[in-house]
């Protein structure tokens, strides 16, 4: 049986900013989130993954940072932070930091140094070149837009930035900057954090020679990133060595967690390069697989990305899931068009895989896209693209707490619009109905929490009629199956043992002799008997 707690736990991940407002200035903050830890213990997670809550200008919303061990005032203090750790302990809640590695603020003390003069001591901290021919050093594109490459008039050299020029790129091939990023993990471990998200982890390490990016032969998407071949840019073989002392770092404090993110183009599905960064089970403990996140809601589709996710795993290491997070399109809106039915058969989904789920926060009361008018967006992303890309705020509106003004998130106007449907989506409303998808949340934590087949269980996918999925979980003689319609007309399964309906989405249990009938979108567990 597994004990470690992140490979039998949930994890949820809270957008501070959006989360709970304590102080009534319309922003999220870590007393907010204090006060919402016995709802998250009643929902059953074990984790909380916050994004960036250290010292920040706020270009990119927390992931410039400006010094990595203080907490920007906007979300409290240093010392409300040690009280979160303390009181999420008592519930048997872990702590989960992000950690932005790649890039540090333009205001960074480090960053201000090495732009004060070519011979400051840490001019090489950061990636710096001299024009080419009066040209920019190479055709890098900066994923929110224009040339990664940004002039400094002072030094007369250019400075990369694989993101907005507010967010210059560190120079992961001197020690130094290794030595002082892995302090900083130190310093929260010695807190009391039990895990990292690592920010765009496989960008960390760039080509030696600065060589151009290929371009693709098939150029579809407007944005110029997405129509070059990172080949130079991203997943170096040098980030591996790094990955691997990090993890002797961090075993040495113990059960502590780690999950990169693996960034890819938008809407690429491809698992294997996420599997590459576990290493042998001897660099990253975890790693976000995007491919469930760009899927659409289509069985197969769906079956093929999860086959493909565990045999790209093998032995490397652990599982883990997620169907929404900070900057895509929440699930319910992009793969479920809104309708409830489907998010309550992807929640089933996601929580009886093999692994370990992360939930984004309001997906489980089925928070949908928000449609932000131009005026009020806020993501630099949205700003740059619109309207071709209205950015990341839609999946970034205020948590939903119950039907009273601004969704009792806060007292005030908050930094974004709340959704207008908060009366009849929130958690108030929902804690009471017992057909609710916050129930049906809870319902599947609590078994999974019991069932070591659920997280720890072998998969297997059966044959299955058009449109269904199915597949047994099974670990020593329990067995467990789960099938999902995702059609809208019935569907019939026959079982070749008898088994026992645990849990149907529609509250029903149409099991007769041996045959299962699911009504459309329905999601059923049942156990061997
Ligand atoms: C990926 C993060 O998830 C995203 O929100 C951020 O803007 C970029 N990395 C840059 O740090």
């Amino acid at each position: 049986m597994e004990k470690v707690w992140w490979k039998h736990g949930v994890i949820y991940q809270i957008y501070p900013r959006s989360f709970k407002d304590s102080n009534s200035d319309g922003i999220g903050d870590i007393n907010g989130i204090i006060q919402s830890l016995d709802y998250l213990q009643d929902l059953g997670i074990d984790g909380i993954w916050l994004s960036p809550i250290y010292r920040s200008p706020m270009y990119d919303f927390g992931y410039d940072v400006s010094d990595y061990c203080d907490i920007d005032p906007v979300f409290g203090t240093i010392h409300d932070f040690k009280r979160l750790v303390k009181e999420a302990e008592k519930r048997n809640i872990a702590i989960i930091m992000d950690m932005v590695f790649n890039h540090t603020s333009h205001l960074h003390p480090w960053f201000l140094e090495s732009r004060s003069s070519k011979d400051n001591p840490r001019r090489d901290w950061y990636i710096w070149h001299p024009s080419k021919n009066g040209k920019v050093p190479n055709n890098w594109m900066a994923a929110f837009g224009g040339r990664a490459w940004e002039w400094d008039d002072n030094t007369k050299e250019y400075y990369l930035h694989l993101f907005t020029k507010q967010q210059p790129d560190l120079n992961w091939r001197n020690p130094n900057v290794k030595k002082a990023m892995f302090d900083v993990l130190k310093f929260w471990l010695d807190m009391g954090v039990r895990g990292f998200r690592f920010d765009v982890i496989n960008l960390l390490v760039k080509g030696r020679q600065f060589r151009n990016n290929p371009y693709k032969l098939r150029l579809t998407n407007p944005r110029r990133h997405d129509q070059q071949l990172h080949t130079f840019d991203r997943n170096q073989p040098e980030t591996h060595d790094i990955l691997k002392e990090m993890r002797v770092l961090l075993d040495s404090y113990g059960d502590i967690m780690s999950i990169g993110e693996i960034y890819l183009d938008e809407g690429v599905k491809d698992p294997s390069i996420p599997a590459l960064f576990l290493g042998n089970n001897d660099e990253l403990h975890l790693s976000f697989n995007f491919s469930t996140i760009f899927a659409s809601f289509k069985s197969n589709e769906l079956k093929n990305i999860l086959i493909e996710w565990y045999s790209a795993i093998g032995n490397r290491g652990w599982p883990c899931h997620v169907l929404s997070n900070h900057d895509q399109s929440r699930a319910i809106t992009r793969m479920a068009k809104n309708n409830i039915d489907k998010a309550k058969l992807l929640a089933v989904l996601l929580l009886t895989q093999r692994g370990t789920p992360f939930i984004y926060y309001g997906e489980e009361i089925g928070m949908v896209d928000g449609d932000i008018p131009r005026k009020y967006i806020q993501d630099p992303v949205g700003k740059k693209y619109w309207p071709f890309h209205k950015g990341r705020d839609r999946a970034r509106t205020p948590m939903q707490w119950d039907a009273t003004q601004f969704a009792g998130f806060s007292k005030v106007r908050p930094w974004l619009p709340v959704h207008p449907d908060y009366r009849a989506v929130n958690v108030g409303t929902q804690e009471q109905d017992e057909n609710s998808i916050l129930t049906l949340y809870r319902q599947l934590i609590a078994l999974r929490k019991q069932n070591p087949v659920l997280y720890a269980g072998d998969i297997e996918f059966l044959p299955a009629p058009d449109d269904v999925m199915c597949y047994v979980r099974s670990l020593g003689n329990m067995q467990y199956i789960v099938a999902l319609n995702f059609s809208s007309r019935d569907k019939q399964i026959t079982l070749q043992n008898k088994y026992t309906v645990l849990l149907s989405t529609h509250k029903k249990n149409n099991m007769r002799n041996g045959i299962l009938t699911l009504a459309g979108y329905e999601a059923v567990i049942c156990a061997l008997q």
